[in-house]
């Protein structure tokens, strides 16, 4: 599969933010994306998941079908995903209650359920017809207890109002909690190792590498090569006043933590 963007132009009310930005992402690849602050990285994922602040023109192409008018529900139910720079709390829908919520809506069957599960469940939320097409509900609620621990989340955080009272870097494995979980197509990760430390650093990485070794093409946003210490991007674009204005391997990161991006203004 792949995704791509093609002369990308973002704008609110008539300031535009992004310019002409192309590119495409291959399942299993994965790309970053650079940029100083205020250049626009932040808008080109809400472009590419329909925020509704934001105009866009150009295209969005998922394999060969043209999303660019799709809604973010739309997008997200074809596969992408993003998580936030800045993740928001709902007090009150727990953890446990969105993740199985949102995977029914993008992988379960619209028809009428096939797998009930059998065991009693005290939550009287879970206790709804279960209508995933694959796997019966003790199954993902499995799956999800194993993603968490592999992420070090306590399993008191899944039954918790979502990022009510989280840390920081407990919002961020948050995120990756529920990308790990949805099993999205494409991700996009906005600044997912801001604020974290150098253990919840490397568990954040953990989980993107194993989300490409599933094939989910991946987009990581970040200022620093930092967490590119334990993961090697296929690519990485540098994007300034919102363009791209150079693309390369791995090695074009380095290039930047140690020059800056005076070279590209
Ligand atoms: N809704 C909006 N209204 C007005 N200006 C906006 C809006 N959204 C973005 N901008 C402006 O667009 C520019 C790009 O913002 P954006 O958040 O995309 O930057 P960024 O590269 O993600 O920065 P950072 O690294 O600080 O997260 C900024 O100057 C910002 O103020
Ligand atoms: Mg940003």
């Amino acid at each position: 599969m792949k995704l791509t963007l093609l002369h990308l132009q973002a704008f609110v009310s008539d300031k535009q933010i992004i310019h002409n930005v192309s590119l495409t992402l291959q399942s299993g690849e994965i790309h970053a994306v650079m940029g100083p602050n205020g250049s626009g990285k932040s808008t080109l994922a809400y472009a590419l998941m329909a925020h509704p602040s934001y105009r866009v023109k150009g295209k969005i192409i998922l394999n060969n079908k043209e999303i660019t008018k799709y809604s973010t529900e739309e997008r997200a139910k074809r596969g992408i995903f993003m998580a936030l720079q800045s993740p928001i709390a709902i007090p009150g829908v727990t953890v446990i209650n969105l993740l199985r919520t949102s995977y029914q809506e993008l992988h379960g069957s619209t028809s009428s359920p096939q797998v009930q599960n059998k065991r009693p469940i005290q939550n009287p939320l879970l206790s709804r017809r279960w209508k995933a097409a694959k796997i019966t509900l003790s199954e993902f609620t499995d799956t999800l207890r194993d993603h968490a621990k592999a992420l070090h989340i306590d399993e008191s955080f899944l039954s918790r109002g979502i990022n009510d009272g989280f840390s920081g870097g407990e919002k961020k494995k948050m995120e990756m909690l529920q990308a790990l979980t949805l099993q999205p197509k494409f991700a996009i990760f906005d600044e997912i190792d801001t604020g974290l430390d150098v253990d919840a650093l490397k568990t954040v990485a953990y989980g993107i590498e194993s989300l490409k070794k599933k094939g989910v093409g991946i987009l990581i946003i970040t200022h620093y090569q930092r967490i590119l210490k334990y993961l090697k991007p296929d690519y990485v674009h540098v994007l300034v006043d919102g363009k791209i204005v150079k693309s390369g391997k791995a090695v074009l990161a380095e290039k930047i933590e140690s020059e800056g991006y005076d070279a590209y203004r």
